[in-house]
């Protein structure tokens, strides 16, 4: 079996629409990407997994959607505005800049040395208002995180809850990175899914432990296989400003074992630092008659878009089947963004045609991901779906007209089975 080769997997992404260079007509813009029909519905799918997993059956968690334009001061006490920054080096004779820890002592496009390294701000920089002044300064996000932080006291008030208890958000978080690559790994524009979960001090290390293993129970909701996930200690030196311990969750792409998750430790360092810069109280009463408390956070944080990629990787399969070669997304059937297809078995025949619409229609009903196919023969039907992950086609042929039953094909066996077309919503669900 072939592996995946990002060539492969950008094309076929293009071509079955699944992602799109990010303003394609323009000659693309980089570091950005647009997700087409079947590539939103994957995303949509995870993350409805992962909302439903960690926010809706728990009762320790609440979820938020905040703004992504935030006060600036919330990144000024977050540290952001002073220490997110890469190291940068520009060329002294092409005058090209590159991030200093990802090239050798020469300018790989024309061999001239590097100025001096600095430091490179990766927050997306704009105004707020008519004024284009200092005082409008704002950026866009670089983390979700933040604008759960300037919700922990909202949430307190609505809710008072008990610690532990977490706050989870999905969204749009934006970093002008030096140098974008690697398909989705690395954009300028990206979704996160990020945990906020606040403890006791004295608890930090048990619900880390805790938090570790969801992150392993996600990947196994979702059909990242376990085998490619591989968790890394990262040392005092590499870790980010306010952690005091990290796991990375390295995942092996096809450009190298790299990041796919992090899960850090961020001791009471924020919500202490937005308390001191906003003047607000951000302790909580836990006990009653004891005294207030500074919860410590443990952040799990999952990029969506390279959760896309690594279950693109994971699945992209090249077999042959029946004596032909053929391409298809080996998907969990929980984020396969098509669960199954239904054809006429002929175009021409309008009884087949009626009877199909029909069973498309009921079906479509109960499992909404259901795509209608007539177009060219079976066989062609059957590879088109299987390479955009489709795990079920369903035929209606002329046996159907008399006895009522259907075949369903397995997108990784190629086998079929009959069945009668009023089991289907229960078996495809
Ligand atoms: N709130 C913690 C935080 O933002 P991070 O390790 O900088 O930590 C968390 O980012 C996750 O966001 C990463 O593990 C990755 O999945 C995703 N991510 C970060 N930068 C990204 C980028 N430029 N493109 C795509 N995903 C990115």
């Amino acid at each position: 079996m072939e592996e995946a080769t990002m060539e492969k997997l950008v094309s076929l992404s293009k071509r079955r629409g699944f992602l799109y260079p990010g303003s394609d007509i323009y000659g693309g813009l980089s570091g950005t990407w647009d997700y087409g029909p079947l590539g939103v519905a994957l995303k949509n799918n995870v993350k409805n997994i992962w909302w439903r997993m960690f926010v809706e059956e728990r009762e320790d968690m609440y979820g938020v959607d905040a703004a992504i334009l935030m006060n600036p001061k919330a990144w000024e006490a977050s540290g952001h505005v002073t220490g997110f920054s890469d190291p940068l080096v520009e060329c002294k004779k092409c005058k090209r800049r590159f991030r200093a820890d990802q090239v050798g002592e020469k300018c790989p496009e024309c061999g001239g040395a590097f100025g001096a390294v600095r430091q490179f701000n990766m927050m997306f920089k704009t105004h707020v208002g008519a004024a284009e002044d200092e005082a409008s300064v704002s950026y866009l996000r670089p983390e979700t995180a933040g604008g759960i932080f300037v919700n922990f006291k909202n949430i307190i008030d609505s809710f008072h809850p008990k610690l532990p208890f977490g706050v989870g958000q999905i969204g749009k978080a934006f970093r002008n990175e030096i140098a974008p690559r690697d398909f989705l790994f690395r954009a300028r524009e990206f979704e996160q899914m990020e945990i906020e979960y606040f403890v006791r001090p004295s608890e930090w290390d048990s619900a880390f432990e805790l938090w570790r293993e969801n992150v392993h129970a996600f990947n196994e909701a979702i059909g990242i296989p376990r085998a490619l996930v591989h968790e890394l200690e990262v040392p005092d030196n590499e870790r980010a400003h306010y952690s005091k311990r990290t796991i990375d969750f390295e995942f092996d792409f096809p450009f190298g074992r790299k990041e796919l998750y992090g899960l850090a430790y961020r001791t009471d360092f924020d919500l202490a630092a937005h308390s001191k810069a906003s003047g607000v109280e951000l302790r909580i009463t836990d006990e009653e008659g004891k005294e207030p408390i500074m919860p410590h956070v443990i952040e799990p944080s999952f990029g969506v878009d390279r959760t896309v990629l690594a279950l693109l990787v994971a699945a992209y399969t090249e077999d042959e089947l029946g004596g032909e070669k053929r391409t298809y997304l080996k998907l969990n059937a929980a984020v396969a963004p098509i669960k199954a297809a239904v054809f006429p078995l002929l175009k021409n025949k309008p009884q087949l045609v009626a009877k199909a619409r029909e069973i498309y229609a009921e079906l479509k009903k109960t499992v909404p991901q259901i795509m209608w196919d007539d177009n060219g023969n079976i066989g062609k039907r059957y590879r088109r779906q299987d390479e955009i992950g489709t795990p079920a086609c369903i035929t209606v042929d002329f046996q159907t007209l008399d006895d009522g039953t259907v075949t369903v094909r397995n997108r990784d066996t190629g086998e079929q089975m009959r069945v009668s077309a009023s089991e289907l919503s229960s078996i495809i669900r």
